[in-house]
């Protein structure tokens, strides 16, 4: 008899929240501070948001706002290096020239080379130019400067997704000035222009492109007419883990399925670099560019987001599916166009909520177990899940999964467990995508299952955190511990429940 195969053990993924339906009330859109761009009591007649505000674009040229390719500050160098101010065309030609070093461009836009001759045509026939066109309406669409969200801040910036296919087709075309060298005024900041995706003809790179093509192709086909949300946070004081007395929240956990397709509604993780959006503008093609391509209104965060600090996130409210996808990093595949039917909340916004955190990398496994180590992940999990002006009733689970345990080289029951104390602080609970590791799922379920039977806390997991750290990780002379993770917790807890103790294990009460 052949046993069924386990897909998912825990909670059924529908006894967890999902946005719009555990929400609660949004605020009107125009008490809101940091609202960008249009006017608010026109952009939520639906159909109407393109309306800009203020009326005229507002020139702006310093270092707390986004430096315009439409400036009239943005000057070109002509003959005898003579500064001159161009036109908003010959600028965008001049720019795109220059940064793609055309050779480049038109190799790369070998894209015809993969293309049938049909797509060929439309691409340089109307997709290209009508992308021009969309570029060069920056000044009309994008009238208000766009504040940079900077170290430390706290602000939010909300857009329409017009206004944000507007600067995407800008960073096509390379024309954000400042922006092709990262030694200098933005050196701190993602890459936003698109140049490196035109170097070189690796397949990833034509796969990329064709992902983000689709995007072009529909926003220019069909004006998309809701508004996203970027909001950068930053948790202004550590919390005390070790004393914490609150209970794990229930796990949803399964070896199948993703974040974004079986996440839906959710507070979805980002398995992010502290630069948002990592390689997705070169050559990088795992969770997170992914994520940033298939959803691209996601790239907009890299023109005014600086990198990340250890007790920063970035929210993104609002952006929308637009291809799927097959395969990842070397076998990614761009699998065609998708229609994203997710609802809208009060503020024309799709309800997707992404959350950009950004985990460590370890290059010596023993590193993670450290207690700053173990502070700094919690602190950044529980920054990106909280939202303390919410009740936990209107809160919905956090769709995650092996969060830093990728290309970050981190242990996977580690940060499962990090991140179930983190949600659990935050009143959420998990839904954990395993991404085909069905090992894991049994262990981590095991573990919760355990722990919530055992009546233990985050404080108390905590405190067997730093007790293998000290007991099993301080004095490992390998590379790897001798004893698990898991193992030592089950010990642990066994033995500190035995009535007789004679390991002077204190008892529990
Ligand atoms: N849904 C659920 N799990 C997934 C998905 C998905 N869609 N995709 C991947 N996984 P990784 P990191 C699992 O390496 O280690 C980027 O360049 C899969 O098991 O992307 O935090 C960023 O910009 C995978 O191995 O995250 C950073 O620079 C694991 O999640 C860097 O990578 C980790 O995915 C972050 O690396």
């Amino acid at each position: 008899v052949v046993k069924p195969k386990v897909k998912w053990l825990g909670t059924p993924i529908n006894d967890l929240k999902r946005m719009p339906e555990c929400g609660g009330l949004l605020p009107p859109l125009r008490n809101v501070p940091g609202l960008f761009g249009f006017h608010t009591d026109v952009c939520l007649l639906i159909g109407n948001v393109s309306v800009a505000y203020p009326a005229k674009f507002k020139d702006t040229w310093d270092d707390v706002h986004v430096k315009m390719p439409c400036s009239s500050w943005n000057l070109f160098p002509v003959q005898d290096e003579v500064m001159v101010q161009l036109s908003v065309k010959e600028k965008l030609i001049r720019t795109f020239a220059f940064c793609g070093k055309t050779t480049h461009i038109n190799r790369s836009l070998a894209l015809s080379k993969v293309l049938d001759p049909d797509d060929a045509e439309h691409l340089f026939g109307s997709l290209l130019p009508d992308m021009v066109q969309l570029a060069l309406r920056a000044s009309e669409l994008c009238t208000k400067p766009i504040p940079l969200l900077k170290r430390g801040m706290n602000h939010s910036i909300t857009m329409s997704q017009e206004q944000v296919a507007c600067l995407l087709a800008n960073a096509f075309f390379c024309t954000f000035p400042r922006r092709n060298s990262r030694r200098n005024e933005y050196g701190n900041y993602p890459d936003i222009n698109f140049f490196r995706l035109f170097e070189g003809s690796s397949p990833k790179k034509i796969e990329k492109l064709k992902t983000l093509m689709c995007y072009f192709k529909s926003v220019t086909e069909q004006k998309p007419s809701g508004l996203v949300t970027f909001t950068r946070k930053s948790l202004d004081k550590p919390l005390n883990w070790k004393s914490s007395q609150t209970r794990l929240t229930k796990l949803h956990i399964t070896c199948e399925g993703t974040i974004e397709d079986d996440g839906y509604g959710m507070l979805q993780v980002d398995f992010a670099n502290k630069f948002v959006g990592g390689g997705v503008t070169s050559s990088g093609l795992v969770q997170e560019e992914i994520r940033f391509l298939i959803n691209p209104e996601l790239i907009v965060s890299r023109l005014f987001t600086e990198a990340l600090d250890h007790n920063e996130c970035v929210i993104i409210t609002g952006t929308q599916q637009y291809s799927t996808y097959t395969g990842y990093a070397q076998t990614y595949q761009w699998d065609g166009s998708h229609q994203d039917t997710t609802p809208r909340d009060g503020w024309q916004r799709r309800c997707t909520e992404i959350v950009a955190i950004d985990a460590l990398q370890f290059k010596n496994f023993l590193e993670q177990f450290k207690p700053e180590k173990l502070n700094r992940e919690l602190n950044k999990a529980y920054c990106g899940f909280a939202r303390s002006e919410q009740r936990s009733q209107h809160l919905a689970a956090v769709a995650t999964g092996n969060w830093g345990c990728g290309v970050f080289g981190g242990d996977a029951r580690l940060k499962a467990l990090l991140q179930m104390l983190a949600a659990a602080e935050a009143g959420r609970d998990v839904a954990y995508f395993t991404f085909g590791d069905s090992q894991l799922m049994t262990d981590v379920h095991e573990m919760h299952s355990f722990l919530t039977e055992s009546e233990i806390g985050v404080g108390e997991v905590y405190d067997l955190l730093r007790q293998y750290n000290s007991s099993v990780c301080r004095s490992c002379l390998s590379r790897r511990p001798d004893v698990s993770l898991y193992s030592f917790i089950y010990q642990q807890v066994s033995s500190s429940l035995a009535p007789d103790d004679s390991d002077g294990g204190s008892a529990r009460h």
